[in-house]
């Protein structure tokens, strides 16, 4: 497996809205090693998601997964998930605010506002589908991943740029009080 370069901010790869990806390229050899090398980065990163734009390719793929994650450690665990041409849908008028960071946006995080109940349609590795409700945390960890596949990164949609911070302020200033509205929100949606 490969290692592959994280994109940053600035590169135009990460503005661009990726190209869908047919059955017949994805269940070819190419694109599983793809897939597998996106999963290996995103490990190595210690992400809690990665889609193929941040790593220079614009296909419309993306892997989540959040295991006892260091970087992000209030997040529910999320199991290891494969998402191809996604679609999000909100089912319901229900938000929460989401203290956000990202691999190819060094040493900033901010506030997002988030859809807290999505149905999720994609395929998987193997082309099968998947239709699946998620909510919460969790939610807000697959609109980011599925925004990248848009051309989209948090800071569009931070609604107040005063709530940037890097990494060390939030963890001195504001991670305590967002780690108490996680438990709230864990606890109203179940992840
Ligand atoms: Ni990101």
């Amino acid at each position: 497996m490969t290692l592959l370069k994280i994109a940053q901010i600035g590169h135009p790869i990460l503005r661009q809205p990726a190209r869908p990806v047919d059955r017949d390229e994805l269940l070819g050899a190419e694109c599983q090693r793809f897939i597998d090398d996106l999963i290996e980065t995103m490990h190595d990163a210690a992400g809690a998601g990665l889609a193929a734009p941040q790593v220079h390719r614009s296909l419309r793929i993306c892997v989540i997964e959040v295991k006892d994650n260091p970087r992000y450690p209030y997040k529910p665990n999320i199991p290891l998930t494969i998402l191809v041409n996604p679609v999000l849908a909100p089912i319901s008028e229900e938000r929460f605010v989401n203290f956000e960071g990202c691999l190819s946006v060094p040493d900033l995080r901010g506030r997002v506002p988030r859809h807290a109940e999505l149905r999720v349609r994609a395929w998987d590795r193997h082309g099968e589908p998947i239709d699946q409700i998620v909510r919460g945390i969790t939610a807000g960890t697959y609109q980011h991943e599925c925004d990248h596949l848009d051309g989209a990164l948090f800071v569009d949609r931070v609604e107040d740029p005063r709530t940037f911070c890097t990494w060390k302020e939030f963890a001195r200033h504001h991670e305590a009080t967002f780690r108490e509205q996680v438990r709230a929100i864990v606890a109203r949606y179940g992840s």
